[in-house]
């Protein structure tokens, strides 16, 4: 059992005690675009402390920050050069300690993204294998292998980059001549560590305990479906092209959307979920990951206070997610395939059966998301009209673009289904000002690894980045003290802002405040479905505790069933249910 420092002893007492993580709603902060404390135009962790009363405010259980470690910056962070350090760009470890204290005080848990799956290629273990001989120890800890064909020029395999290009980099060896390749998944900035070694599973352990050690509730594990790769690497085509974060294939929503159907009685089918992902791609979903989160678990349970593991892991089909959040497991896997389910009714019923299905068969918690770092905002998504592959991203040149208004609508109404179901609820920062992704950025602003790769080709993520509207008429809308900003913010945040929309009736705001406080009120997030019949198809109808919920998706208005109103999506002017509106009705 460790001894905690005095700074995290565990004094503050939560609203929810026993197995907190079942039924959060858990707010995403992105760092670097949430709040800017000293005006440099990159968001601070002394920015996050000073705006923890909003968030308290908003009724979220817990935040999840995503990296804010020593980093140059290739990847937003996801580049680590030092796991137990904060970048001065974000502040210092006194910062950190000062924002987990203010959130404890505030009821709110911490959770903090791990990479594990890479470095940067600036942390020191990866130069120190640069420095050192093909076979060294110092290599061993990196995925380094002999190239193919004449003199080592052809890549050890054919292995694609998620971020698009070759998934290898040569480096020159110490006499000036072309050496080795290493591995890297992701940008050639971010060096694959080879997991089957010893040596980095302990500095992992190590790491779980200085976070533990300082007080946070739990850790965001990206990438875990990645860490192990199957032996001797074999090549690999994908089905499909990729894109998806980490996955290989994913959950797209056009293959959801073409497999789910319903029978005559407007009864979703059962789901064929495209199972590409992992099946046969040596780098996802290998067996061997599951043993390492077996350790850490016990490794966390050795800690008072319920920290958790939440996996990030792009696998197909849930059944197959299910595995990371068996007993001995992980606590929480994020859900895609809701992610990137259509706002289409059969859809909706099928991914949220075989969610609960999935999850409820090993004993853990379905947990629900719509928007991240990495995804189109919700906003913009569920109405763009073309295909987009996720991680694409959406600029200037993208078809298919929702205007704004009617794309929030749809939003709105997502969210509010959302919010119903019982389980774990994650939040990505901004959507509860209804902000839609940022469409028109400048090229030359733009940052994403994957706008580099595909030389323009794939806008990349940038575009649900862009820095919070805090105040609308102040500069940078009050995400800081000055005007700066790492990504330009567009006009449109003036009346996004958030002082714009406090206690304003019908605002985004509100939608999301008066949900998370019914949720709460009403024990959703700790209920059960049960489906309505008696409506059209494209409606989802379902009854959790006593509380009706009724989401149209279709394009015709329905008459309310009978029942208090207790929130809907948009202000209803009668009991006609709109097209793209939720209401929850006390039943
Ligand atoms: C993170 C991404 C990141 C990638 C590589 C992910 O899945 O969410 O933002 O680029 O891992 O670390």
């Amino acid at each position: 059992m460790q001894a905690f420092p005095s700074f995290v002893q565990m004094s503050y007492s939560f609203r929810m005690t026993s197995e907190w993580w079942r039924t959060a709603a858990i707010y995403q902060i992105y760092p670097r675009s949430f709040a800017d404390a000293n005006g440099d135009g990159m968001g601070d962790l002394a920015g996050i402390t000073s705006r923890l009363g909003d968030l308290h405010d908003l009724g979220i259980d817990a935040i999840w920050l995503s990296p804010f470690y020593t980093s140059p910056q290739r990847d937003a962070g996801y580049d680590v050069t030092d796991y137990c350090d904060v970048d001065p760009r974000f502040g210092t470890l006194a910062d950190f300690d000062a924002m987990v204290a203010e959130a404890h005080a505030r009821d709110i848990r911490v959770i903090v993204d791990l990479v594990p799956n890479h470095s940067s290629d600036q942390h020191v273990w990866f130069q120190a294998a640069l420095a050192a001989a093909p076979g060294s120890a110092e290599r061993a800890r990196y995925l380094f292998r002999d190239g193919h064909g004449t003199a080592g020029g052809l890549p050890p395999n054919n292995w694609e980059s998620v971020f698009g290009g070759p998934a290898w980099t040569r480096v020159t060896e110490a006499d000036g001549m072309p050496g080795q390749w290493y591995l890297h998944l992701f940008d050639s900035s971010q060096p694959d560590f080879d997991w089957t070694n010893e040596v980095v599973r302990e500095e992992f352990r190590r790491i779980l305990r200085f976070w533990l050690d300082r007080g946070v509730d739990g850790f965001r594990v990206d990438v875990a479906h990645g860490m192990i790769k199957a032996d001797g690497l074999p090549d690999y085509t994908p089905p499909t092209a990729g894109g998806s974060m980490g996955g290989a294939g994913g959950v797209t929503a056009d293959a959801l959307h073409d497999t789910v159907g319903t029978d005559a009685t407007g009864v979703a089918l059962e789901p064929e979920i495209s199972d590409e992902a992992g099946d046969g791609a040596p780098y996802w979903a290998q067996d061997g990951v599951h043993e390492i989160y077996r350790d850490w678990r016990a490794l966390l349970d050795e800690y008072p206070g319920e920290r958790i593991l939440a996996a990030e892991a792009w696998v197909d089909p849930l059944s197959r997610v299910a595995k990371w959040v068996r007993p001995d497991e992980m606590h929480q896997a994020f859900n895609f395939a809701y992610l990137e389910t259509p706002w289409d009714a059969a859809a909706l019923r099928t991914v949220i059966d075989a969610s609960l299905d999935a999850f409820g068969a090993v004993g853990a918690p379905s947990t629900w998301v719509l928007s991240n770092h990495d995804v189109v905002r919700h906003a913009t998504r569920l109405s763009v009209t073309e295909p987009n592959p996720q991680g694409h991203g959406l600029g200037p040149r993208s078809a298919g673009l929702p205007s704004y208004a009617p794309g929030l609508r749809r939003a709105r109404a997502a969210t509010a289904l959302m919010l119903a179901l019982p389980g774990s609820a994650y939040l990505y920062q901004g959507e509860e000002l209804g902000l839609p992704e940022v469409i028109h950025l400048p090229d030359d602003a733009r940052q994403d690894p994957t706008w580099f790769r595909t030389a323009g080709e794939r806008y990349g993520r940038d575009g649900c980045r862009v820095p919070l509207p805090w105040e609308g008429s102040a500069p940078s809308y009050g995400f800081g003290p000055s005007d700066a900003s790492w990504l330009p913010q567009p006009a449109q945040w003036a009346e996004l802002a958030r002082d714009q929309q406090r206690g304003v009736a019908g605002s985004t705001l509100s939608m999301y405040r008066d949900a998370l406080a019914r949720r709460r009120e009403h024990g959703l997030a700790s209920g059960s479905v049960e489906w309505l019949t008696g409506y059209p198809a494209d409606v989802v109808a379902l009854r959790n505790g006593d509380v009706i919920v009724v989401a149209n998706t279709g394009s015709t208005a329905i008459e309310l069933p009978a029942g208090d109103v207790l929130l809907t999506s948009e202000v209803l002017a009668d009991r006609a249910l709109a097209p793209d509106t939720t209401a929850w009705l006390r039943a």
